[in-house]
């Protein structure tokens, strides 16, 4: 699948994503700035916070309880497009999408 994901700078970096691949493991390997996963993708770091686009966020769904907990404490403002990536896997109903980067 394909991803952009858009920088507070204006920059967008695109790519194409392994089905499967977690999307904090996808921006990593192609040096997203600023999402940088700590913990490995195990839901205790949010250092992989980002915005889901406005036309994405039905498709991509909701976080549980515990993405919630966590998204709580994001460096980066919550918004309601907040999701942490480490919790979104790549396939072929998220192709095209696109995901914002909070500033640091
Ligand atoms: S990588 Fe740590 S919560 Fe996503």
């Amino acid at each position: 699948m394909h991803v952009t994901w858009k920088l507070a700078e204006g920059r967008e970096i695109k790519a194409e994503v392994k089905d499967g691949l977690n999307l904090m493991e996808a921006a990593v390997a192609n040096n997203v700035p600023h999402v940088i996963g700590e913990c490995g993708g195990s839901l205790s770091c949010a250092t992989c916070h980002v915005y889901v686009d406005e036309a994405w966020i039905a498709k991509v769904g909701t976080p549980d309880r515990f993405e919630d907990g966590m998204l709580d404490v994001a460096e980066a403002e919550r918004r309601a497009s907040s999701r942490l990536s480490c919790q979104i896997k790549a396939g072929p109903a998220l192709d095209g999408l696109v995901l914002w980067v909070p500033e640091p």
